[in-house]
């Protein structure tokens, strides 16, 4: 069979081409005479979605659900599920059809009797099909008039809220559209946390609940503009919040401004909160942008009956002493429920007239359990504890404010490390054999402590001279240590610095990366010393990235000097800036304390340059990632310099996660840290060009605006229409008197922090030619006003943003505004 004739070989392909139409033509209907089964499945018109049988991914088990998951995305993220409590095992022999009353139905072993699912709605007498959008959604409705909706999954959310899922009360059914997580990570069955919004639409707020009774969040009363415990909404934003309220029904949806994004908000089956996540292309992979409420211990029970909760720990949960996980498999697969049960059984529990050998354990600094019994006549704490040892079905007693309270049962809700004013100490009631191990490890310390203070007594006393010896070769030391600081970088022991510093007792500040306090080494100026908190790397790595940032130096770079790493410890010893960080002075209310025009200028153009500086000119680009006013810091002479820089990579390769879940960086952060690209530093020319805004203005942009300006009320939009008109003054700090400030100098400041913070990076200048145009040297046009920026700017009603405006599209873009520039250089005119 070497050739065929033409004839028979179009014959043949025209037949191969008939048959892939007719067998697995793809559709995105289910009607009467097409149905679902085994591995047939159905896309949306567009390829967005997908609806089939499916096995949740890690599952060790073969249960089979109907549901819809993205089509696109190579990892399987289901957001609907149909069956979610009764899976299927042979999806061969289960169908998902049209059944005679006009309902979609899963029926297992093909027989009408089987029907273990099924939409359940009215569809008078009409010929009905079930449909799969591009939005996710899947309809039921008439074959002929697709107006004609009886059902969608939209109102029966599971635990996914895409955007244009209905989230609130339906007035005429009496139901409340809710999201409710998954049982676990790989059990779509409903699990214990759900978000929904005020029973009965009451009121427009959100709630989360722990298993619909103990509500454990909730939102505040919409605004018509924002929720108050949700400030990530204030941000420019990717998504648009509406409410709806009319006769049939209140409900909240949401929607992305850029079609293109993919993004989700889930209820997390093992941590009890609400996630936003979008998808990464360049990784492949769901990035967490925010999570409600910020912290998994602020969720009810999050660790289950017996656990505890601790941010300190990673994981977050773990047992209480003495206790160990009830199912570990539960456990694994994030389902806290089960929680933890006893190690050793009470002495009490066996024999019943010896309960004296039982015994408490002391946590204290916690968050005390849920529902104690208050005992009125204990008077005192061994009043209580007595109260409490005389039942056995009594596991732990608090004494608090002359109050005895007694649990039995389950012990839920607790945290430790809690420093909060209703923080306690519990007694924990454990048999005599647990405490015994505490007990003897506490004896052991106890013990080795008076043998060394024995030795240390001896060596003290018969021989002071040695300390004095000890003490001068110590301080000759630092005093050397302190010299070799100025040629290049000193590692430092942890005494030594937690010496310079009087046991870090003068805090500075503290940053995401990690607090910083104030030392003095002996002969030497002062220091300013960073206790690096959350570090994932090994001491060998950590000294590489070290000695790289040690060796950049720049007149507006802040100097590392120096720096600790010893056991866990990680410290990074810098110099000290006097007058602190840029924002304690460009937010202070204070008249005495302004900076003058010409020290903003000089402010300014400085951080330019040591941005630039790192963008170009060291030996590889370093991305800042965190610039901020915060970070800025200010000599004795009031010359800036930048803190921080290599940090982002020094503290681990997802930079993108350790931003995102800092605190007060959001208003600088450029777009693309949440459409996923490839960041690079233009990210940093955006957050530079909202700090020169503050600079501008005085005041943070994420600020509310005062009434003159309402209609924008978000800073940088009212500060690029302000400059379209040709009123750069008007954005000016009022602080500032306008015959000090240099109307040429705050034209160039304005037009250049405009492009600098252009949605698309390519719009963006560089940082080189940002200090050329604050230096004078070079010419800009008039920006465009950020098309996310504009979106704020008009009056479309209740505009509300989450985050950030996200700009996928980038190769086709050009820069959106009144003039069309497609690439950073042509917003350049060189002067001659
Ligand atoms: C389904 O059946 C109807 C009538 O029996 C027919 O008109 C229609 O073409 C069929 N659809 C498919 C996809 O076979
Ligand atoms: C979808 O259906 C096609 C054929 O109809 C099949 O080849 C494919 O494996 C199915 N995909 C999934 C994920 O089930
Ligand atoms: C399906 O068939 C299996 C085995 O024949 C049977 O055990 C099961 O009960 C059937 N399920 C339903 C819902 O009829
Ligand atoms: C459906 O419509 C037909 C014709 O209009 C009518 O005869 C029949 O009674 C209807 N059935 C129901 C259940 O309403
Ligand atoms: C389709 O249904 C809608 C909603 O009931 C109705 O308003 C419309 O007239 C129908 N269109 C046709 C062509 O029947
Ligand atoms: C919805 O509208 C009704 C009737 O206008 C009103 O009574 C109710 O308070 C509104 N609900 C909310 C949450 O605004
Ligand atoms: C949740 O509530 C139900 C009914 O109120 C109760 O039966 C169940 O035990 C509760 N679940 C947990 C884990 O407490
Ligand atoms: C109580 O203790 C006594 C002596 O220790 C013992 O003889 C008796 O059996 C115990 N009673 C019960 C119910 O265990
Ligand atoms: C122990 O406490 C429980 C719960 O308060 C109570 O029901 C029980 O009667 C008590 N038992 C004794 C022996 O007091």
């Amino acid at each position: 069979m070497a050739s065929c004739s033409t004839s028979s070989c179009l014959i043949f392909s025209f037949s191969l081409f008939l048959l892939i139409l007719f067998s697995s033509a793809t559709t995105d209907t289910i009607s009467a005479n097409r149905s679902l089964s085994g591995n047939q499945n159905i896309t949306s018109k567009d390829g967005n979605f997908r609806l089939g049988f499916f096995v949740p991914s890690g599952s060790p088990s073969l249960s089979y659900y109907v549901g819809i998951w993205y089509n696109k995305i190579p990892l399987l993220t289901p957001v609907w599920v149909a069956n979610r409590a009764s899976p299927v095992t042979d999806p061969a022999m289960s169908e998902l059809r049209i059944s005679g009353d006009g309902n979609l139905v899963l029926l297992v072993n093909h027989s009408n009797t089987g029907v273990i699912w099924s939409t359940d709605a009215s569809t008078s007498n009409s010929t009905v099909v079930a449909v799969i959008l591009d939005t996710g959604n899947l309809q039921l409705r008439d074959e002929s008039n697709s107006s004609l909706v009886f059902w969608q999954s939209f109102d029966y959310p599971t635990d996914t809220w895409l955007p244009g899922v209905m989230v609130g009360f339906n007035k005429l059914t009496k139901r409340s559209q809710r999201l409710t997580s998954w049982k676990n990570k790989v059990d779509p069955a409903p699990g214990l946390f759900t978000l929904q919004s005020a029973p009965t639409g009451a009121t427009s707020q959100y709630l989360l609940f722990w298993n619909l009774s103990k509500e454990y969040w909730t939102s505040g009363i919409w605004d018509g503009d924002v929720f108050p415990s949700v400030p990530e909404m204030s941000w420019r934003g990717v998504v648009s919040f509406t409410f709806i309220n009319n006769t049939e029904e209140t409900y909240f949806i949401y929607s992305a401004n850029d079609p293109n994004l993919k993004i989700r908000f889930v209820i997390d089956s093992e941590s009890g909160q609400m996630v936003v996540l979008t998808w990464m292309e360049n990784t492949q992979s769901w990035m967490f942008c925010w999570a409600i409420p910020k912290f998994s211990c602020s969720v009810y029970a999050s660790c289950g009956p017996f656990g505890s909760c601790s941010y300190m720990s990673r994981p977050s949960c773990s047992c209480a002493r003495g206790y160990r996980v009830r199912s570990q498999n539960e456990w694994d697969f994030g389902d806290r429920s089960a929680g933890c049960e006893r190690i050793t059984p009470l002495q009490c529990e066996q024999n019943a007239n010896n309960s004296g050998k039982d015994g408490f354990f002391e946590m204290t600094n916690v968050r005390l359990p849920d529902s104690p019994n208050t005992l009125a006549m204990a008077a005192s704490r061994e009043g209580c504890e007595l109260a409490c040892m005389s039942n056995c079905s009594c596991n732990a007693y608090s004494y608090k404010g002359s109050s005895c309270f007694v649990w039995h049962g389950g012990l839920l809700n607790v945290q430790e490390q809690y420093n909060q004013a209703d923080a306690g100490t519990l007694y924990l009631r454990l048999a005599a054999s647990e405490l015994q191990s505490s007990e003897r490890n506490k004896k052991r310390v106890v013990s080795l402590v008076i043998i060394g203070a024995i030795v240390l007594a001896i060596l003290f006393s018969s021989v002071p001279a040695i300390l004095i010896v000890m003490k001068k070769r110590e301080s000759r030391r630092m005093i050397e240590k302190a010299k070799a600081m100025q040629s290049g970088l000193v590692s430092f022991t942890y005494n030594e610095l937690q010496q310079a510093t009087r046991k870090f007792s003068t805090k500075l500040g503290g940053g995401g990366f990690g607090s910083v306090f104030k030392g003095s080494l002996p002969g030497s100026n002062d220091i300013a010393v960073k206790k690096l908190e959350g570090l994932g790397q090994g001491e060998k790595q950590f000294r590489t990235e070290v000695s790289t940032v040690g060796r950049i130096q720049h007149v507006n770079l802040v100097r590392l000097l120096g720096f600790c790493s010893q056991g866990s410890k990680r410290l990074l010893v810098y110099e000290f800036m006097p007058n602190g960080s840029l924002d304690s002075h460009l937010f202070r209310n204070a008249p005495s304390s302004h900076l003058s025009w010409k020290t903003r200028y000089q402010i300014a153009i400085g951080i330019a340059r040591g941005i630039a500086y790192l963008h170009e000119q060291c030996r590889e680009c370093i991305i800042h990632c965190d610039i901020k006013p915060e970070n800025i810091l200010l000599d004795a002479s009031f010359n800036p310099k930048l803190a921080d820089f290599g940090l982002a990579k020094l503290m681990g390769r997802d930079f993108s996660r350790v931003l995102t879940t800092l605190r007060g960086t959001k208003g600088y952060l450029a777009p693309e840290w949440i459409t996923g690209v490839a960041i690079t530093a233009k990210a940093d020319v955006y957050s530079y060009g909202m700090v020169l805004l503050e600079i501008i203005s005085g005041r943070r942009n994420l600020e509310q605006t005062t009434a003159e300006e309402a209609g924008t009320r978000y800073f940088p939009t009212f500060a690029a229409s302000k400059l379209i008109e040709g009123d750069a003054a008007g954005v000016l700090d009022s602080k500032l008197g306008p015959e000090e400030v240099n109307i040429e100098e705050l034209g160039r400041a304005c037009k250049i922090a405009c492009w600098c913070i252009q949605d698309d990076e390519s719009c963006r200048p560089s940082m080189g030619q940002v200090v050329q145009v604050l230096e004078g040297i070079i010419d800009v046009h008039a920006p465009p006003i950020p098309r996310s920026l504009l979106l704020l700017a008009s009056d479309v009603p209740q505009p509300i943003n989450f985050f950030f405006e996200c700009t996928s599209n980038r190769t086709n873009s050009n820069c959106s505004g009144t003039k069309s520039h497609t690439s950073s250089s042509s917003i350049i005119n060189e002067k001659s």
